[in-house]
């Protein structure tokens, strides 16, 4: 049956995307979308095999995105470039490293659990999960002031990076706010005690050299805005999911550690980013058709999560499902049993995602402790609505009430 490019713009999409992906799938690996001009992959082998593959697909499709919102960054380069300036950051998240944030998250959880409105429904997204990452990321950022606000800049710095030439416009502003915000926290960076990222990005030198102001605002920008969005979706997802599986709730109130299988299992099921583009550097054929240079090529891990070729009933959310890697994620996509699939939801390979542990622990630590203060969770109208796509590459439950029945 042909697929009319149409209907990836239309609400019945947006409100339930499996129907057209499993066309897709199915009958068209590789569909040229006729409206935005990009080709699309929805097999889970095609999605992994443009990750890994940097020199035929190119992350410079960044540079019309965050590039033109915070300016240039290593999420838009294939080169040397990328690998050094990741270096500097990405192995403070990870590891020992990131155990020294555990507390800081604990904390910012408990602050923001303290305020949840007395005797009434808990808004999960407006009340804890819109704001908690931006919390956490302004604090190792060094950023000092109010949570609220600097959740709005990265409202409008995300919405800058593909809305209309009007929230291009509010999200170039926040941007300015934000580096305006930064620019004082650039003296003194040589202060042994600075251990906050600002300092830290701005001390360090790539091929002998320390980054100049707009590179360092840029690289922070990029902390700010990958830290401070998207880790939201995620739990306001995981949320939806086990609230409308019983099973899985009373599951994980026996033995709260299970939320990190529900972490794992809501970025496949229904992860908050279900896609991230690339441009050919070369033509390359695929299923027998020519993918010219320079083209936009979209993988879409949403899809590819409900391969059944990979995961089977798909569409199920089981928290102890037996072919998922229910652990921590893998940079390489690779799980030590053959059985287990990695899910794609933190991308793969040289871009794979440097906040992912950062995210599990925020929607794990924070969830435990949302129980155990509130007490037994349940959903406020039961007929509460699913994730819908929000933008180009977004998945989210827009809100979420919550009552709980304490213990
Ligand atoms: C559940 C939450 C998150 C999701 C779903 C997510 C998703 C992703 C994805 C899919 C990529 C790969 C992009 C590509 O290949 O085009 C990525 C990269 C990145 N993420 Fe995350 N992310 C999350 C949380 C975070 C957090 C908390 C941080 C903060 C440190 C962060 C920082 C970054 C950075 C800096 C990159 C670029 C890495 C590079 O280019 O080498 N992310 N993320």
């Amino acid at each position: 049956m042909s697929l009319n490019s149409d209907v990836l713009y239309s609400s019945e999409y947006r409100e339930n995307p499996e129907p057209v992906w499993e066309q897709m799938r199915d009958e068209h690996p590789l569909f040229y979308d006729e409206v935005g001009k990009i080709w699309w992959l929805t097999r889970y082998q095609d999605v992994l095999t443009v990750f890994s593959d940097h020199d035929t697909f190119s992350s410079s499709t960044y540079e019309l995105t965050t590039g033109q919102v915070v300016g240039p960054t290593l999420i838009s380069r294939d080169d040397y470039g990328h690998v050094v300036r990741r270096s500097i950051v990405a192995p403070d998240f990870v590891g020992k490293r990131m155990k020294s944030y555990l507390s800081m998250i604990e904390d910012c959880s408990r602050r923001l659990i303290e305020k949840f409105p007395e005797n009434e429904e808990v808004a999960l997204v407006r009340d804890f999960s819109s704001l908690l990452p931006v919390d956490v990321i302004s604090s190792i950022l060094g950023m000092v002031g109010e949570g609220h606000l600097f959740r709005q800049w990265v409202t409008d710095m995300i919405m800058g990076l593909s809305g209309s030439p009007a929230s291009r416009e509010r999200g170039l502003d926040a941007n300015t706010a934000f580096c305006k915000h930064i620019t004082p926290l650039l003296v003194d960076v040589d202060d042994p005690n600075r251990t906050d990222h600002i300092a830290k990005i701005a001390r360090a030198e790539v091929d002998g050299h320390r980054l100049t102001e707009k590179e360092i605002t840029a690289f922070c920008g990029l902390l700010f805005i990958a830290g401070g969005e998207t880790t939201d979706k995620a739990i306001a997802n995981m949320w939806w999911n086990v609230l409308t599986h019983p099973e899985a709730l009373k599951n994980i109130q026996d033995d709260p550690k299970l939320w990190s299988n529900a972490f794992s299992e809501t970025m496949r099921r229904t992860p908050p980013v279900i896609s991230e583009d690339r441009f050919t550097t070369l033509p390359i054929e695929l299923y027998g058709i020519e993918i010219p240079k320079g083209a936009r090529v979209r993988v879409c891990m949403g899809a590819a999560h409900h391969d059944p070729t990979v995961f089977r009933s798909p569409n199920e959310f089981d928290i102890f499902r037996s072919d998922l890697h229910l652990e921590k994620e893998l940079r390489s996509g690779n799980s030590k049993d053959p059985q287990r699939s990695g899910h794609l939801g933190f991308g793969q390979g040289k871009h794979f995602c440097i906040g992912y542990e950062l995210a599990r622990a925020e929607a794990v630590i924070g969830s435990q402790l949302i129980v155990e203060q509130c007490g037994s969770p349940r959903l406020a109208t039961p007929d509460q609505r699913g994730p819908i796509i929000q933008g180009n590459s977004f998945m989210a439950v827009t809100e979420l009430g919550l009552q709980f029945k304490p213990k």
